[in-house]
């Protein structure tokens, strides 16, 4: 095959801070079918993928754990069900995976800081502004939206720090018409996102070192501070090639490539990164190209939510060819989509099960059945339909079918909506749209199920002397119409079509991209063998069952063994906490609030001589008549508080925290000896 070149594809590297959920294994996903395809049509590719380890936030994360950021970054990226494992499952196919706490990485980004510098382009000043933790974002008062972090809307901090700046406006209108004037960001949509909401209200000079916390990439002319995670980040699509390091030496091979990146880093991608290139004085990237997110009830998935989708659970439930088909069949690759499991199954039952999977086993049945397993000699494409197909597989050419049998229509038709699937297919797949090159590939499957309907070759089968030709020649066309399917489809489910290929009786010879524009290419006597369906059909109540059960479990083992409450509220003056009155009291009585399913009524001796009532929802972990007696803390004087009809003076005092996800709670109870009335201080 003839070798088109190089190609270079990359995904944004991740942030170990978690375990990834659908959305990054999306991301992933649609990259691997990209470099697939590259592949595919000969292509020289490199495919890369990685994490990005620097920052407060993980940090922090760490510290939290109890553990080194490297040991904490170790264990998600390298650890059992971690990022490397995730994309082997996953059957990713990229060529390298750059983490960017890589030596060469970390030297790289020094001499690339140094020579900005060096060049003018990075300066000394003092930072003064907003700071979002979470995102690792620097902001201006302007850019806030409603005072909080316009990336994430979460609060944001004053910072002030000495720090070095990035001449970004310099840059501002070479970005502005890199934006503008070239199809450098896509979908085009984003552009006036970009230029509206950032360059033209004024690209102020960023900040892009740190000095409040220590994980990160030293600036080595200058120790105490650390380079910002971003532009360490953005560099490893060029460090990972070998840009100012000797690991590798293919930068001038693979550069410039193309950045698949989620929505909320074209801002990232599209401005700063190009300005950075620039002031280095090399090439832009080729493409930056930014894709919509996945949603859950409309919202963004996140952690801190508890709503994420763990990808682990899908694929081994439904197949991994079966999820990464799903996930760039359903969703347009530019815009958001609504995750659910309901929409997985259906997807795999109608497209997969149904329509793929019943033209594969309907056709190597029938070749078993009515030919023993391979077609006879002569069966293959004819003279017209070879023409038909070489002029439906030309662009540009359009092709009308017009032959008088009803028979040999259908044949045409057929003919030539595979030989031109390639075309359209290819369109799709260079504006990174897959949806709608999966979308051109169902839309043959679909006629080629018709195709069995039109010719019915169980009546043909009925009278084999007459017709067995025919019925020969219908089955070689279904043959040929899953074939070229099949290669299209393998960048997506490359796994499942080395199956089918087998199934149908596909050589390798006939399994190529050259291939899929040439109707006939496979060998009219080739053996067919009917094996395990490609994509059995799922019982969709059943499987919304287990999939909660699955994920339920997965939440409950995912969740520390216990789990604290903030570990301190905000500060109270000394004068206010004193004024709480804390008081030993004694269980008179107890029973539980009618209607109630967690009220308990205390009637209590509080040492006033006055029977004191108190309602507490405590019905979950305690029996009243357990409680009579026992010597309790209250606090009694809070503002009296009706419930369930009833008065309630004060508040009894527990200790709360979570176990395994569940909320546990244990009253206060003290030494019987000590008096009713007796002051807590
Ligand atoms: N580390 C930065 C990227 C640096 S690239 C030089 C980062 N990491 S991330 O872990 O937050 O990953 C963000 C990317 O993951 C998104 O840009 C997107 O590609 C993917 N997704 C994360 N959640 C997603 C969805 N819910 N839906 C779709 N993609 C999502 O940002």
């Amino acid at each position: 095959m003839e070798n088109k070149g190089s190609f270079y594809i990359t995904t944004p590297i991740y942030y170990p801070s978690d375990k990834l959920h659908i959305g990054h294994t999306y991301c992933t996903v649609a990259t691997d079918a990209f470099a697939r395809y590259k592949r595919l049509c000969g292509y020289d590719v490199m495919f890369l993928t990685g994490t990005d380890e620097h920052g407060q936030k993980i940090e922090t994360k760490a510290r939290e754990a109890g553990i080194t950021p490297k040991e904490f970054v170790d264990n998600i990226v390298e650890g059992s069900r971690g990022v490397k494992d995730l994309w082997k499952l996953m059957n990713i196919s990229n060529d390298r995976f750059i983490r960017t706490t890589d030596d060469y990485h970390v030297a790289a980004v020094q001499r690339i800081f140094k020579k900005m510098y060096d060049n003018g382009d990075i300066y000394k000043g003092k930072y003064v502004g907003k700071y979002c933790t979470p995102c690792e974002s620097f902001w201006t008062e302007t850019q806030l939206v409603d005072g909080k972090c316009p990336d994430c809307g979460r609060e944001v901090v004053d910072a002030e720090e000495e720090a070095y700046f990035f001449r970004l406006s310099k840059y501002a209108d070479r970005v502005q018409d890199l934006l503008e004037n070239t199809d450098f960001l896509e979908p085009r949509s984003r552009v006036n996102e970009m230029v509206n909401n950032f360059i033209k209200p004024g690209l102020e000079d960023l900040c892009v070192s740190r000095t409040s916390f220590t994980w990160g990439i030293p600036v080595d002319f200058d120790p105490g501070h650390v380079v910002y995670v971003w532009v360490d980040a953005l560099t490893n699509y060029i460090t990972a090639l070998g840009y100012e390091n000797d690991r590798y030496d293919e930068y001038k091979k693979y550069w410039p490539g193309v950045n698949i990146v989620g929505k909320e880093i074209v801002r990232f991608h599209s401005i700063i990164w190009p300005a950075m290139l620039m002031s280095l004085g090399e090439p832009l990237p080729k493409k930056v190209f930014g894709h919509g997110w996945l949603l859950l009830d409309g919202g963004k998935m996140s952690k801190s939510k508890g709503n994420v989708v763990d990808p682990y659970i899908l694929a081994e439930m439904f197949g991994v060819d079966a999820l990464r088909f799903f996930l760039l069949r359903t969703f347009p690759f530019g815009s958001d989509g609504n995750f659910s499991n309901e929409l997985l199954i259906q997807t795999i039952n109608t497209d997969l099960a149904n329509d793929l999977g019943n033209l594969v086993s309907r056709t190597t049945a029938m070749v078993e059945k009515y030919f023993g397993g391979a077609l006879p000699e002569g069966c293959g494409a004819t003279g017209m339909e070879k023409k038909m197909a070489a002029a439906a597989a030309e662009p540009s050419i359009v092709v009308f079918a017009a032959p008088d049998a009803p028979a040999l229509e259908y044949d045409m038709e057929l003919v030539a909506l595979a030989a031109g699937l390639r075309n359209i297919y290819e369109m799709a797949m260079d504006q990174y749209v897959p949806h709608k090159a999966l979308e051109e590939v169902f839309k043959v499957i679909q006629r080629a199920n018709k195709y069995i309907d039109e010719n019915a070759p169980w009546a043909l089968a009925k009278d084999m002397d007459a017709n067995g030709p025919r019925l020969a020649h219908v089955l070689y066309n279904l043959l040929e119409a899953t074939r070229i399917c099949g290669i299209l489809l393998t960048p997506f489910m490359p796994e499942s079509m080395d199956k089918l290929f087998t199934q149908i009786g596909a050589c390798e010879a006939c399994r190529t991209w050259d291939s899929a524009a040439v109707w006939g290419s496979r060998s009219e006597t080739s053996p067919v063998t009917k094996g395990d369906s490609l994509f059995p059909r799922i019982d969709l109540d059943k499987a919304l069952e287990e999939l909660d059960a699955a994920q339920e479990a997965a939440r409950k083992a995912g969740l520390p063994d216990i789990e604290l409450e903030p570990p301190v509220e905000a500060p109270v003056d000394f004068d206010t906490f004193c004024k709480s009155d804390f008081r030993v009291v004694k269980v008179k009585a107890c029973e539980a609030v009618k209607k109630s399913e967690k009220l308990l009524k205390f009637t209590l001796d509080d040492g006033t001589g006055t029977d004191r009532q108190i309602l507490s929802g405590i019905h979950k972990w305690y029996e009243p008549e357990d409680l009579i007696g026992k010597t309790l803390v209250a606090i009694v004087n809070l503002p009296p508080r009706k419930m369930m009809g009833q008065e309630s003076n004060g508040m009894l005092l527990s200790a709360v925290h979570t176990e395994k996800g569940e909320e546990k709670l244990n009253l206060i109870i003290l030494d019987d000896a000590i008096p009713a009335g007796a002051k807590l201080c």
